[in-house]
């Protein structure tokens, strides 16, 4: 079947995109000796997960419990958790994936996070290693003293089933490095090894292996990107693998077209000016731009336009950011040379908690 004759608004993704993604990566990777654990939560999708296995990741980095779970229960037992985990209320799904893993680890900042997935640890009976996140530029989580970074080293060191694997930051900011190579200096003092350094996302990781000490990456819109990635130079239009679909439903005047996808399908994330405006790139109509959204309305400015969309045409819009474009449907048209290859349900769709 045509891909052109599925209903709209619709994901599509282009497999023979991904694909060239999924091994673009691995190559980097492989060539400057870093891991690779891509994150999943741009794709939700545990085949999508299998095949970034297949090509030579180590593992999958998630940010959820319940979107490692999903990934757990389709045969995935090597996960990293991102985000920091902190709550009664996470205890014991820790404890189940802890189960059901053959290798868990988590990141984390603060000490309190180390005493709940040291009780998580405990009540499963297993062993779970633990990535102190450290601050590179983001201002978002992660310590940003050697000596906080070295109480929560001694803390782990202190629970039985905890062990100290080494540090994560994201992504990747100037001088991460250093910070890392002074952390280990006084890690050492102490007696403590501190073995892994995961950083990155997909902006800056074809410039990951200038950062000394690295040893794992963890890129996750690199299997699809967007147009943000686009903007900070880490692909091209070209490789951008999941357009949304979309129909004009009205051109109620000259200068304004109406599409069938609003802040429902495309999100309302705005693309920092550098890189462009309006809430998402028109492949068929550059000119055009998508200047407001509603839930389910999508408004084009095409007074640029030489040859204006009318109504009835079918659009595809590459998304400013398109993880949480792919969060918001339940399925995923896949498509190989316009043809259906596969419908795919977003078996981690929504899952937050
Ligand atoms: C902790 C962490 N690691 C890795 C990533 C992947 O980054 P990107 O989507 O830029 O590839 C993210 C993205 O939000 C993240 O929060």
């Amino acid at each position: 079947m045509d891909v052109s004759s599925i209903d709209t608004p619709a994901i599509v993704i282009d497999l023979d995109r991904v694909e060239a993604n999924i091994a673009a990566a691995q190559r980097y990777c492989d060539a400057h000796g870093l891991a690779l654990r891509p994150h999943v939560k741009t794709h939700k999708l545990p085949i999508l997960a299998h095949r970034q296995l297949a090509a030579g990741a180590v593992g999958i980095t998630a940010q959820k419990i319940g979107e490692a779970a999903t990934m757990v229960a389709a045969g995935i037992d090597d996960v990293l958790l991102s985000y920091p985990i902190v709550g009664e209320t996470k205890l014991e799904p820790l404890s189940r994936l802890a189960r059901v893993t053959t290798r868990l680890s988590v990141a984390l900042d603060n000490a309190v996070a180390i005493d709940l997935v040291a009780r998580a640890a405990a009540a499963a009976g297993r062993t779970i290693g633990v990535l102190i996140e450290f601050e590179s530029g983001r201002r978002r989580t992660g310590v940003e003293s050697f000596d906080d970074a070295l109480a929560l080293a001694r803390r782990i060191d202190a629970a039985p089933h905890l062990r100290l694997d080494g540090f994560m930051t994201y992504p990747l900011g100037e001088g991460a490095g250093e910070w890392v190579r002074e952390a280990r200096a006084r890690f050492a003092r102490e007696g403590f090894e501190a073995p892994t350094f995961s950083g990155g996302g997909t902006p800056d990781m074809w410039r990951a292996h200038e950062t000394p000490g690295l040893t794992e990456l963890r890129p996750g819109t690199y299997v699809y990107h967007d147009r943000a990635t686009v903007g900070a130079g880490a692909g091209t239009l070209d490789d951008c693998a999941l357009y949304v679909h979309v129909t004009v439903v009205s051109t109620p005047a000259p200068e304004r077209a109406v599409i069938d996808a609003g802040s429902k399908t495309l999100t309302s994330d705005c693309i920092p000016e550098a890189f462009g405006s309006g809430y998402g790139y028109v492949v068929e109509h550059p000119e055009a731009e998508i200047t407001s959204l509603s839930e389910e309305h999508g408004v084009l400015d095409i007074s640029r336009c030489e040859r204006p969309p009318a109504i009835g045409d079918r659009l595809r819009i590459v998304p400013n950011h398109v993880c949480p474009v792919s969060n918001l449907d339940d399925r995923v048209i896949a498509q190989r040379g316009g043809r259906i290859e596969a419908v795919w349900p977003v078996w981690a769709r929504g899952m937050t908690r």
